[in-house]
This record gives structure tokens, C-alpha cells and sequence, in this order.
């Protein structure tokens, strides 16, 4: 760890996913504290080079490869995740199992002394609602997809890694959105330009999001509280929620980015059991059909549409200083912004 003068650490950081949303905005407020980053992921993302940031290629379930990315390096985020609606359950699997024990193995085998990990409030939400609950929120016990499931596990793993030679964390931030979000954001925008975004039980459940340079600035919060013996005490082995700490009705937040985005407001709504039958439908359909595309409709998105999860940053203000800075006005003043830009 090098050490400018005493007044501000200056490291080498790996983040696994530097080209990803989330890995991005984390890749983007290093350099801006001045660290070292390379980033390591399957492919080629440009930008980051033009950023100054070594980038290598590889995948996460290649042990070698992360461990030939992980060397020399102070700390690890490990962003890199299969994060998306499809259906098969094997590529979760590997990537975010198989690849999460591989980032623990290469930071063990090359001495990195920090792991910080990219993980989601999903893997305690079982279906039924949330609205205020903190860390003590045990893990759900039977999810409806691959993605929540193997998140869970590859949290535990992190979790349990956690000893004197390798302190580890996991941030759990909740639906990240802003600029170049497609997850989220992106899909929203998508499918009210083609008419097919609906509102499921009018909108009315509340969710708290994580506006993207939060969900980054968490992320730096937890690699500095990892670089001392009393913020290891705090936060090593745990896992920590980070939101903006604005709960609002999910309807506000779709139409605020819509706003956004130029775009009417979506007042057409299903009720929740049509979503989640069309999601049932559609999942048989894509597995039966063996399709790699993300079906429209799951039952985990419509359970998340339509199901209050919100949660209570106490942990993360207290043991990270975690002090979200985008209340989702300002947020979606930003977006607009950022996408009359583009
Ligand atoms: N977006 C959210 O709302 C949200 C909320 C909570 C938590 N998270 C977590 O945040 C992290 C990033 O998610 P995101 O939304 O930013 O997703 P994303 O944009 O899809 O980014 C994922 C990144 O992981 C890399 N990656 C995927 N599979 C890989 C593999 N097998 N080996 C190496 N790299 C791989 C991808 O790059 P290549 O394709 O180039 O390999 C990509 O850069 C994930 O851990 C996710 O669970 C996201």
C-alpha cells in the first residue's frame, strides 16, 4: 500500500467489472482519489484505457487469470457478476460462484490484503416485503431465480473469508440507477419507447434506489474502512445496505426517470398475480425454448415491482461514514442532464 505523505492512501486497486455499471462508477471515483486501477473482465472496454486504467482480459472463472490480474494489488472490488434476468441457471453459477471463490483463492495466493464485494439486497428478499429492515435480516431461504441464489452464496463465501490476512466486506446497494445504467434505467426508457412498460399494482410499492456515484462512493468508503485495524473490527465479515435513504413509491421513481428522459409519465398498470403469471409463462417458455435472451417478464421482477423493499442504512452511516449525497430529485436532474448530453 503506498502512502502519499501520510495524509492519503494512494493504492493499486483491482475491480473485477470496470466496464460494467456499477464497476465503472467505482473504476471512475478511484482515479479520482488518485488510486492505481486496473480492471479485469471478458472484454474490451476501451474507455477504461482511455481513462488510464490497465485493463485485463480474462474470465472470473478462470482461477489463473485472476490470479495473474489480482497480483501487485492492494485491494480487490469484486464487481464482476452475471447480473441479468436470463434463465439458465449454469453461467450464474460459474461466474458468480465459481468466479467469487476465485477472487478469494487469487487475493489469498497473492497477498492482497482487502476484498470488497459487489453483492445485493436480493439475497434476503424471499418475496415477501421489506420496509426498514436492517443487517440482521437473515438470507432468504428459496429465490425465485439463479441470480439471487448464487449472489447469496458467493456473499457467504466473501463473508467467511474474512481473517487476519484477507479482511472482507460486502455492500448490498439497491437498485443502482443514473447515467449509463441499462439495467435499470436503461430498461425503463427502453420499453416505454416501445409501449410496452406497465406499472404493476399502480406503482405503489415503496423502494428506496441507489443513485450510481453513492453506490461508488460506498464501495471506496469500505476499501478505506478495510485499510484499519478499528474499520476491520467494524465492518470485516459483514454485509452492509446502501440506498439513498429517500423510500418512494416505485412509480415515482419509474416516471422520474421517464421525466428524464423526455418521456410521458406510465400510468397503465397490471395487477401483480397477471405479472407474475406472465412471468411463469415466460420463464417456462425461454427454458423450454432454451433461449439466452432475457424473457420480458419473470416472477422475480414482477415481485419486485410490486413488493415494498426498503431498507435501514444505520450500519452503513455508522460503521462506513456512508452519507448518501443523490436524493432522487437531484438524481433525476442528472439523468436529464447527462442524457440531453448524449
Ligand atoms: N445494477 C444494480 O442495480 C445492482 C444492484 C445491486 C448489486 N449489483 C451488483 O453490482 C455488480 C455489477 O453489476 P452491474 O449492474 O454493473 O452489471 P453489468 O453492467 O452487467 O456489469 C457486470 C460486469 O461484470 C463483467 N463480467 C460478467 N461476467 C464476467 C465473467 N465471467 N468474468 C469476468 N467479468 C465478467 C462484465 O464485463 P464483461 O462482459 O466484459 O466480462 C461487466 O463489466 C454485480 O455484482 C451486481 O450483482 C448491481
Amino acid at each position: 500500500m503506498a502512502n502519499d505523505g501520510g495524509a492519503r492512501m494512494r493504492d493499486r486497486i483491482l475491480v473485477t467489472g470496470g466496464g460494467g455499471v456499477v464497476g465503472g462508477a467505482i473504476v471512475r471515483a478511484l482515479l479520482a482519489q488518485g488510486h492505481t486501477v486496473r480492471s479485469f473482465s471478458r472484454g474490451d472496454h476501451r474507455w477504461l484505457r482511455e481513462l488510464g486504467v490497465e485493463t485485463v482480459r480474462g474470465d472470473v472463472a478462470d482461477l489463473a487469470a485472476v490470479e495473474s490480474a489480482a497480483a501487485g494489488c492492494d485491494a480487490v472490488v469484486h464487481a464482476a457478476a452475471k447480473a441479468d434476468i436470463t434463465v439458465d441457471p449454469a453461467p450464474f453459477i460459474t461466474t458468480n460462484v465459481v468466479g467469487t471463490a476465485n477472487v478469494i483463492a487469487a487475493c489469498r495466493r497473492r497477498d492482497v490484503g482487502r476484498l470488497v464485494f459487489t453483492s445485493t439486497p436480493s439475497v434476503v428478499h424471499d418475496g415477501r416485503p421489506i420496509e426498514g429492515a436492517d443487517e440482521s435480516l437473515p438470507y432468504a431461504t428459496r429465490f425465485e431465480a439463479a441470480y439471487p441464489a448464487t449472489k447469496a452464496r458467493a456473499e457467504q463465501l466473501v463473508l467467511a473469508a474474512n481473517d487476519d490476512d484477507l479482511a472482507t466486506v460486502a455492500l448490498r446497494p439497491h437498485l443502482v440507477w443514473g447515467p449509463g445504467d441499462e439495467q435499470l434505467t436503461g430498461r425503463i426508457i427502453a420499453r416505454a419507447r416501445a409501449g410496452r412498460l406497465r406499472l404493476v399494482d399502480h406503482g405503489h410499492a415503496v423502494v428506496d434506489a441507489t443513485y450510481i456515484d453513492d453506490a461508488a462512493a460506498a464501495h471506496l468508503l469500505a476499501l478505506t474502512a478495510l485499510a484499519s485495524a478499528a474499520g476491520r473490527r467494524a465492518v470485516g465479515g459483514g454485509a452492509l445496505f446502501i440506498a439513498s435513504g429517500h423510500p418512494l413509491p416505485i412509480a415515482t421513481l419509474i416516471n422520474g426517470v421517464l421525466g428524464a428522459a423526455g418521456l410521458p409519465a406510465e400510468r397503465r398498470s397490471v395487477p401483480f398475480p397477471v405479472a407474475h403469471a406472465a412471468g411463469v409463462l415466460c420463464e417456462a417458455l425461454w427454458r423450454a425454448t432454451r433461449r439466452r435472451t432475457e424473457p420480458p417478464m419473470t416472477r422475480v421482477l414482477a415481485r419486485q415491482l410490486a413488493t415494498s423493499h426498503w431498507f435501514d442504512l444505520t450500519a452503513a452511516r455508522r460503521d462506513l461514514g456512508y452519507r448518501p449525497s443523490v436524493a432522487p430529485d437531484d438524481g433525476f436532474e442528472r439523468l436529464a442532464a447527462a442524457l440531453r448530453g448524449r
